[in-house]
């Protein structure tokens, strides 16, 4: 398990390189261009960014600065990016697509809120000439490129070390609370996850979480806690950490004094506090500077109409699209025994963050060190 993630851990170091290096690559030959090739579209661009929800922190504290400064780095500092969030609202990321085709963006790099309700929207950007980014979540509709993590690995993970953290129950009963319907990358976390948990677990009770929102994990969690009893709960796979926060909520509301193992994902500061003081037993570390350098070489690739063999590594299908360049980017299972090597070492959040008053202790106890 151990070299596991050690090496899962290097494979992510040397694809940060790889793309670091690409990024340097791509950034250099755009200043050639510029200089020496006035037809075609030079530095000067107006990038869209559309970002689905601000209650995940990865959004607006990783996402969107790493997308505008990796732009700015692709240009020499010439093109713009143009942002909004939909804040979880569809028709409002809607109306914001209409505003990016009226600002006449160059490129457009939306992570949907609703990825069959985004359709006509992104058919509409096509139609006026501007290409298409799907970030994290595969928008359906005619996009020309898509970024985002190994989703089922990420399943995958917090499935087996929900089934690591209940070795030696038999067919414990585990409460699982997914994402939103709304959002593809879900229906992924929820294969991934039960293709280690068939059978091997006793699924108590199920959830979608509509919107994503802690809130409604928390009233969905306590229903299961009224529905299976308090003490029957032996672990939950909650999909990521905002949601695993309303489920640590509403099991102490209920007086659980000694939670059960809780999963989750994006490595919160909550989530990662929650891990360090033993509240959740785990999350899922995604790089966001990997997927957001991709998503950036992307948009500014297609806004200058180049093709994205050098960036794209794979390809995939949407419903209306087959083959759309893609590069997918692994993830790490974070506990506590590798906070330390992963995240602090990434500098996602510092020791300072982490180990506030009330987690210090806890913090020592593990030994994390800035
Ligand atoms: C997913 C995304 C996660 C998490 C979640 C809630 O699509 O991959 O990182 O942020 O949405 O917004």
């Amino acid at each position: 398990m151990n070299t596991r993630m050690r090496r899962a851990a290097v494979a992510v170091a040397a694809t940060t390189m790889a793309v670091s290096l690409a990024a340097c690559g791509s950034a250099k030959e755009s200043g050639d261009k510029t200089s020496s090739d006035s037809a075609k579209k030079g530095d000067d661009l107006k990038i869209g960014l559309l970002l689905p929800e601000n209650a995940t922190a990865r959004y607006e504290k990783f996402d969107k600065p790493i997308i505008e400064k990796k732009v700015s780095e692709l240009t020499g500092g010439k093109a713009e990016v143009v942002y909004s969030n939909a804040r979880q609202d569809a028709t409002l990321q809607a109306q914001q697509v209409d505003t990016m085709i009226t600002n006449k963006v160059d490129a457009l790099i939306i992570g949907a809120v609703d990825a069959k309700g985004i359709q006509n929207s992104v058919k509409k950007a096509k139609d006026a000439g501007i290409p298409v980014v799907a970030f994290d979540r595969l928008a359906e509709g005619p996009v020309d490129a898509y970024t985002s993590f190994d989703n089922e690995e990420v399943g995958r993970a917090q499935g087996k070390a929900l089934l690591g953290a209940l070795e030696g129950k038999t067919k414990p009963t585990v409460v699982m609370m997914h994402g939103a319907i709304t959002d593809p990358n879900a229906a992924q976390f929820k294969k991934g996850a039960k293709s280690v948990l068939d059978g091997k677990v006793t699924y108590g009770k199920e959830y979608d979480t509509k919107e994503w929102k802690a809130e409604n994990a928390n009233s969905n969690m306590e229903g299961a806690i009224t529905a299976l009893g308090k003490d029957k709960i032996d672990g939950v796979y909650s999909a990521n950490d905002g949601l695993a926060g309303g489920i640590i909520q509403a099991l102490k509301s209920a007086g659980v004094s000694k939670l059960p193992p809780i999963t989750g994902q994006d490595a919160e500061l909550a989530g990662v506090q929650h891990i360090v003081n033993g509240e959740q037993f785990m999350s899922v570390y995604k790089s966001y500077p990997q997927e957001d350098a991709v998503a950036a070489e992307m948009a500014v690739a297609l806004a200058k109409g180049e093709d994205l063999g050098t960036i794209a590594t794979s390809k995939i299908d949407n419903t209306a699209t087959k083959g759309i360049p893609t590069v997918i980017v692994p993830v790490i299972s974070l506990t506590k025994d590798n906070i330390q090597d992963t995240i602090i070492k990434d500098g996602i959040w510092t020791v300072d963050e982490i180990c506030t008053a009330k987690y210090k202790a806890a913090c020592d106890s593990i030994g994390l060190k800035n």
